[in-house]
This record gives C-alpha cells, sequence and structure tokens, in this order.
C-alpha cells in the first residue's frame, strides 16, 4: 500500500487560490494511480535507486548505447527490449529490462481515455543543460527517472508564476528566479525516483502541465561535467513524429 507522503506548498508564500494539492509522493507505484485527479500534474513513486544496477550502468556510461525511438506494443506491453539491446548481455541487463517494461507499462496503465497515443522512450546519457529553464512539456503524460546524476527539479503549482513562463530573454538565473513564488520552492528529484507528469497535452490539462528543468550542470573549473543518465517515457499525440518532437526539443525536452 502506498504511502502518501506529501502535499503542501514548500512554504507559507503567497499563492494563488489552490484546487487541491497537484502533487503526490508514494512509497509504492500505486502512487500513479492519483495522476487521475485533474487537481494533480506529479505522481512521484519514492523508490530506492538499484545500486547494482546503477553501478553497472555507470560502468557502461562512456560508450553508452543511447536509445530514442517509438516503443513497440506487444499485446498492446510496450516492448523494452531494444532499449538495452547495446548493453552488455547478462542478469543485470536482464533486470533492467524488467523494471523498463515494468515503467512503461505503469505509464500506459496511467494514460486517459481517448485517442490512441504514441509512446516514445529516451535512455542515454545527458551531457547538458538546454533545459535549465522552468518550463512545461508540450506532451500529454511522461514518466521520468534518472539512473546516474542529479535528478529533474521540479515545482509544486502553488510556488509557481506561470504568468512568468514562456520564451524570455532573460538569462535562466534570473528567468527562474521570476517563475518562482519563493527561493524556497524548489524541490530536486532523487536517483531512483520515479516522476510520473502531466503535460499541456493531458485532456483538460492545458495551463496546468508540471513546470520543470533540468538541474544545471556546472563543473566550475573548465572540466567536463559528469553526464546524467536519464529514462523518460512519453506519451504524446499520434500525429507527432519522433523528428518532430527533437525539433520542439526545449519545449518539450524531457528535464
Ligand atoms: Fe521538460
Amino acid at each position: 500500500m502506498s504511502a502518501l507522503l506529501s502535499h503542501a506548498p514548500s512554504d507559507g508564500a503567497s499563492a494563488p487560490a489552490a484546487r487541491g494539492p497537484s502533487f503526490v509522493i508514494g512509497a509504492g507505484a500505486e502512487a500513479f494511480a492519483a495522476i487521475a485527479s485533474p487537481d494533480v500534474n506529479l505522481a512521484i513513486w519514492d523508490r530506492p535507486v538499484d545500486a547494482e544496477v546503477q553501478a553497472w550502468l555507470a560502468e557502461a556510461l562512456p560508450t553508452f548505447p543511447s536509445f530514442e525511438e517509438r516503443l513497440r506494443l506487444v499485446d498492446g506491453v510496450p516492448d523494452a527490449g531494444p532499449m538495452v539491446a547495446g548493453l552488455p548481455q547478462g542478469p543485470l541487463r536482464d533486470r533492467l529490462a524488467a523494471d523498463l517494461t515494468h515503467l512503461a507499462r505503469l505509464l500506459v496503465g496511467a494514460l486517459p481515455p481517448g485517442p490512441a497515443l504514441t509512446i516514445v522512450a529516451s535512455f542515454g546519457p545527458v551531457r547538458d543543460d538546454l533545459c535549465r529553464k522552468f518550463h512545461v512539456d508540450w506532451v500529454a503524460l511522461r514518466l521520468l527517472t534518472t539512473w546516474i546524476g542529479p535528478g529533474t527539479e521540479w515545482l509544486a503549482d502553488a510556488d509557481v508564476d506561470r504568468s512568468r513562463l514562456g520564451p524570455s530573454a532573460a538569462c535562466p538565473t534570473e528567468a527562474n528566479r521570476a517563475v518562482l513564488r519563493s527561493p524556497l520552492a524548489m524541490r530536486s528529484a532523487r536517483p531512483g525516483q520515479v516522476l510520473l507528469m502531466k503535460g499541456e497535452a493531458w485532456p483538460g490539462n492545458a495551463g496546468r502541465g508540471l513546470v520543470h528543468r533540468s538541474p544545471p550542470i556546472t563543473p566550475g573549473d573548465g572540466s567536463e561535467a559528469p553526464p546524467r543518465l536519464l529514462l523518460t517515457i512519453t506519451a504524446r499525440a499520434a500525429e507527432a513524429s519522433v523528428r518532430q518532437s527533437r525539433a520542439v526539443k526545449r519545449i518539450i525536452a524531457p528535464g
């Protein structure tokens, strides 16, 4: 049974009238059931990272076979096999594949009724922080987990000034400061945590997509920043192609 751990805004800063808690954190995948609520734009499964798989992935990171493609459905179940096909065979790869399949099934099981959506997955190192400005994604639903490195940063609705979102000539620091209702409002996902986030294209969710960003990469000493290893599985309108999604990466980028 899932223990729901947190709902409240992060501080006492002035906030608009809330429709209800905008996020739910639970100790089990059952927390994802909350995403069906119109008030919720983020459900988090607060699980520990699989340290053995994480260490194995870290060894593979320098030559990691990145994956970014539409997922094939086999009897209605997303096939995660191609996501790990380039990794060394063995029990850890099998364990990872089973986990990725489970996560993809959870995403599919949480989709809203309506027209079929395309399921696209991305699994590989992220070596930049191009999405370091807070933004919303123009997708229906996205599952995201960080295996290595800092996790996605996100905001509860009560902590966001949505009028300050969107294209801006301001530098990331200034743009992000304008979006935050309090400097203490930002929250960071941990490796292992699984985030299920609504975008703007979820039915009825226009103007309420989860506000988030990639964690900044700032080595500070001129060296190359260590990459993160990020998994995203995204449900979006069927007519949009992967090529189109790459073209608008700055708008829908995973975080
Ligand atoms: Fe994003």
